[in-house]
């Protein structure tokens, strides 16, 4: 992939997230949402493996990074940076960060930048946390997207980073239940399509005519290896084994969704490394020594 090419990538996922992603569409709710599953039936789960995240990071410091912020969307990602002195949000869209600043305001520092290409010295933070992001980069660039949180990341501190797999086998194993459930779900829905309702239930979020998503490129857990297994000591965790569209189909409060979903949770706490692996998103931890 050319310079240009790149260059063009990201101009293209800026623009989304300034247009589009960033788009309040209710209170609080941004046209992003519209990945997550907001259902009641899946907050406890989802809200735990928000929690999850922040407890690999140092409970406090004077700075923690947040690489990729957009606009701090969910209370608990304000648990992270509690007890640091500033959390210094990161992102190529400035809208992200009008949005972000008007939750922390001056607990926050921001800085419109490319988290392949830090505007940092090194060993600086004592929290790095990337949620969702590095999955933005032109697949050239995702290997500096790494190397660069970790080389601001101060010494004996931990990183951590939120992706999707690619092709989950987790996901892929149960794809059949997906499609069964989905099947049935659209045979009883009988009642009249508001046209304003999405097949999943949810109220459609903006101009159905604008792009509903941008430039994404996820990953392998070999391939992850291959780019930064010799530069980084890392490790993978499981953030959430499951994606929402498994979670749409399948979960539901009168098909006992919210015992099942804490027993996955169980689950993935006694299996980290299995559910990280084979699960939708993995929890990589990056490991500077002191
Ligand atoms: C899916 S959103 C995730 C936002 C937030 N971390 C969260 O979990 O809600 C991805 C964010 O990364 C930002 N982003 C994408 N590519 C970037 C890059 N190269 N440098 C900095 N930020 C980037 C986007 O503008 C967007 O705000």
């Amino acid at each position: 992939m050319s310079a240009n090419n790149a260059q063009e990538i990201k101009q293209q996922v800026q623009s989304f997230y300034n247009r589009i992603g960033w788009q309040e569409v209710s209170e609080g709710v941004y046209q992003n949402a519209r990945f997550e599953d907001l259902r009641p039936v899946s907050s406890e789960y989802i809200h735990r493996c928000h929690i999850r995240a922040g407890t690999f990071l140092a409970k406090t410091g004077h700075y923690l990074l947040d690489a990729g912020s957009g606009p701090i969307q969910y209370p608990e990602y304000l648990l992270y940076s509690e007890d640091y002195d500033y959390r210094v949000c990161v992102d190529i869209s400035p809208v992200a960060l009008f949005e972000a600043r008007r939750r922390i305001g001056t607990n926050g520092l921001y800085v419109v930048a490319d988290v392949s290409a830090l505007p940092f010295t090194g060993n600086i933070f004592d929290g790095v946390i990337s949620l969702h992001t590095l999955h933005h980069l032109p697949e050239s660039n995702q290997q500096d997207g790494y190397l660069e949180l970790w080389r601001v990341l101060a010494p004996g501190k931990q990183a951590v980073v939120v992706n999707g797999w690619t092709d989950a086998p987790l996901m892929r194993r149960y794809d059949w239940l997906v499609r069964i459930a989905t099947c049935l779900m659209n045979r009883m829905r009988h009642r009249k399509v508001d046209p304003n309702t999405t097949h999943s239930g949810e109220k459609s979020m903006g101009n159905p005519k604008e792009p509903v998503s941008t430039y994404v490129q996820k990953f392998t857990p070999e391939r992850l290896k291959q780019m930064i297994g010799e530069h980084i000591p890392y490790e993978i965790r499981c953030w959430r084994s499951v994606s929402v569209r498994f979670l749409r189909a399948v979960i539901h409060p009168k098909l006992a969704g919210r015992l099942i979903l804490r027993l996955l949770y169980r689950l993935e706490e006694v299996f980290p490394y299995y559910f990280g692996v084979v699960g939708q998103y993995p929890l990589i931890i990056l490991k500077k020594s002191g």
